[in-house]
């Protein structure tokens, strides 16, 4: 879980900063797709993405000189990039599917992310040290559940309008 903490921190940190700078400029730029639906939605902004990368890549900074799971000093930037891409890719098929901005799609929501973003990390640093099919497994069920909590914790911070 350590590992993965810059995709989690990646994929938090739009939900405050947004709400910090109080400025967002939807990805799609308020744009349709073919289907007449927008191709991402108002849910994925320039500074939400920027800002996720950004701190999930620091937060992997002082872990990855406390700790010996990182390949290198990047691996976290691919990992909250991964993140961030996988968190779009979730939204354009949420989209296609005909679901408005903000609707669940479950798993898609709590996991695209985190598969997205160990992909990634799989394609340039190979398979991490502790990778097993248990393992990932694992991480799969604790990710989902987890996703699920922290986002009720932060509709009930009022950081989020739905709980999902
Ligand atoms: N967010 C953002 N930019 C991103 C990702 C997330 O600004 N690249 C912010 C948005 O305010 C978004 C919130 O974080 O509403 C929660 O993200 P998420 O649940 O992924 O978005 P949804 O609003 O649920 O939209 P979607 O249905 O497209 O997933
Ligand atoms: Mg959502």
């Amino acid at each position: 879980m350590i590992f993965v903490l810059p995709a989690y921190i990646a994929n938090a940190t739009p939900v405050i900063s947004v709400k910090i700078i109080g400025r967002s400029t939807p990805l799609d730029r308020g744009m349709y797709a073919w289907d007449n639906k927008r191709i991402l939605g108002d849910g994925k902004t320039v500074e939400g993405l920027i800002s996720g990368i950004l701190v999930g890549a620091l937060s992997g900074i002082p872990i990855y000189f406390l700790m010996d799971i990182f390949r290198n000093v990047f691996q976290p930037l691919v990992l909250s990039i991964g993140a961030m891409i996988g968190d779009i890719l979730g939204s354009f098929v949420k989209r296609r599917i005909g679901l408005e901005r903000g609707r669940p799609l479950p798993p898609l929501d709590q996991l695209g992310f985190l598969i997205s973003s160990l992909f990634f990390s799989y394609i340039l640093y190979g398979l991490p040290a502790w990778a097993s099919l248990d393992t990932f497994a694992a991480l799969l069920v604790i990710t989902f559940f987890l996703h699920l909590s922290t986002n009720y914790i932060a509709y009930f911070l009022r950081l989020k309008d739905r709980p999902y």
